[in-house]
């Protein structure tokens, strides 16, 4: 968001008859877009539009690295000059809350 903007982030649950619940988190911006061209590009390493100096590049692809670990997906879900909504789902984990060690990367 170049010019400032307003983030939302949403977060809620998805449960569906006899599959496991998943996790839906919406980042939705007031942001310039993400331009047709380089939708295709965006989650690629060292990709950026941003001036030298000014970004590495390595924003969404961290994410999408670190969803993916979680089983998860993370995705453009709506985009246009007024803004863009990424939606990421992560499956439910079948853990109990309290054998989860928080200190530990996911298993
Ligand atoms: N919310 C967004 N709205 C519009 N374009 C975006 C958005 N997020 C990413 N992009 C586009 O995707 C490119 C890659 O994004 P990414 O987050 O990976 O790197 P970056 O933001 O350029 O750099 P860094 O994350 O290091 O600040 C951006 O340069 C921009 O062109
Ligand atoms: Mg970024």
């Amino acid at each position: 968001m170049p010019h400032g903007g307003t983030i939302i982030i949403d977060c809620g649950g998805q449960k569906h008859e006899g599959k496991s619940g998943m996790a839906v988190i919406r980042v939705i911006d007031t942001g310039t877009g993400v331009p047709a061209e380089i939708k295709e590009k965006i989650f690629d390493p060292f990709f950026t539009t941003k001036k030298p100096g000014k970004g590495t590049g390595l924003g969404l692809a961290l994410a999408q690295r670190i969803i993916s670990l979680h089983n998860g997906t993370i995705a453009v879900e709506k985009t246009s000059k007024n803004g863009t909504t990424f939606r990421i789902e992560i499956p439910e984990s079948d853990k109990d809350e309290t054998d989860i060690d928080t200190k530990a990367g996911p298993a």
